[in-house]
């Protein structure tokens, strides 16, 4: 991550800056699912952080006698999302009280196409927590200390957020519940690993993330889960450290399909996996058998992700050629994405 001293301008009569951040989304290995007030996770959680799939916020400020959010998504108006910026901007003034007082205007823009069906909550709030941390003037003296608190902030709009701060791999609720952490101790082989997100449907998610989290609060399965999952993080923190990718694949895949049994026991019920979604997975699984280093991950959606080393790239990419030829990509989308750096400060 490119770290930029931050400052802010600060003349007699008023306050006034602007700047531009990127930051990127990131894939759950251990996923978070299921939370309690006020945006803390029921368990632990471990993501690869990604980098072409990145959101850019660019924002100016003012000191205003009639402050307020002029918010715009790809330079349109888009109320929905405008109105949880601006729910989370108040939240956020009752610890920073400069927020009341300026007139903010931002506007967010994906890399990635806003119909590929992809939650691009983390990488957005997280960028949105750095220009935060601008606007409210939060040194970055003690880089560490920095980072968790405008990991916290992150974490307020948006649970997964909080791990979208950190090159390579990050972890929520293992250290803290209030921030992420950066994974430190990794092997050579995971900072450059691959992520093909396949499109396998680029509509609507059927259950929104806050729905999903509520889900978990009377689940059968809750207690079981969340030991489940913790324990997983700790045993992948210690697996990162060493190539080993028939290991690394069997936890994954096993940490996604829990995932998704979770929703599919939840009352109501979902099953967010398409037709199209379990003939990829058996693809995989063949591939695996027959001695290729792939594996698969999913979020709370249809949409495959494919993780590998570099050194398998040439297979994943004839497997991503053959899927689309067959029909099994929504309008043949993927997205060719791998492990990166993290957040930049883009202006
Ligand atoms: O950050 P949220 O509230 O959108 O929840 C994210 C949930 C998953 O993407 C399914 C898992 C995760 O840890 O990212």
């Amino acid at each position: 991550m490119i770290l930029a001293q931050v400052t802010v301008s600060k003349m007699t009569s008023s306050i006034k800056g602007n700047t531009s951040w990127s930051a990127p989304s990131n894939i759950a290995l251990v996923k978070y699912w299921g939370k309690r007030p006020v945006q803390l996770p029921g368990n632990a959680s471990l993501s690869l952080t990604l980098e072409k799939s990145r959101t850019r916020v660019d924002a100016t400020w003012f000191e205003s006698a009639t402050p307020g959010l002029n918010f715009t998504f790809e330079n349109k108006e888009m109320p929905s999302f405008g109105a949880k910026v601006e729910k989370w901007l108040s939240s956020l003034a009752l610890t920073y009280p400069r927020l009341k007082e300026l007139q903010i205007t931002l506007n967010s823009s994906n890399t990635f196409p806003h119909s590929a069906g992809i939650a691009s909550s983390a990488s957005s709030m997280a960028a949105m927590a750095f220009v935060v941390s601008e606007i409210v003037g939060l040194k970055s003296d003690d880089e560490t200390a920095w980072l968790q608190e405008v990991s916290s902030i992150a974490r307020l709009g948006s649970g997964s957020a909080a791990r979208s701060l950190f090159p390579h791999a990050a972890t929520w609720g293992q250290e803290s519940q209030q921030w992420g952490s950066g994974v430190k101790n990794m092997h050579d082989v995971y900072r450059t690993f691959g992520d093909a997100i396949l499109v396998v449907d680029s509509g609507q998610k059927s259950v929104s993330s806050s729905q999903g989290h509520a889900l978990m609060d009377s689940h059968p399965f809750k207690e079981l889960r969340y030991q489940n999952a913790n324990k997983r993080v700790v045993d992948l923190l210690a697996l990162l450290q060493h190539d080993n990718f028939e290991v690394f694949a069997q936890l994954v895949e096993l940490e996604a399909l829990e995932l998704h049994a979770l929703m599919m026991t939840s009352n109501p019920s979902f099953i967010l996996m398409k037709p199209k979604t379990l003939e990829l997975i058996e693809r995989v699984r063949t591939a695996r058998a027959q001695g290729h280093e792939v594996c698969f991950t999913l979020d709370a959606g249809p949409n495959l992700h494919l993780l590998y080393p570099q050194r398998g790239r040439e297979f994943v990419l004839a497997f991503v050629a053959k899927a689309k030829a067959d029909g099994l990509l929504d309008n043949g989308q993927w997205i060719d994405d791998h492990v990166g750096a993290g957040p930049r400060k883009e202006a």
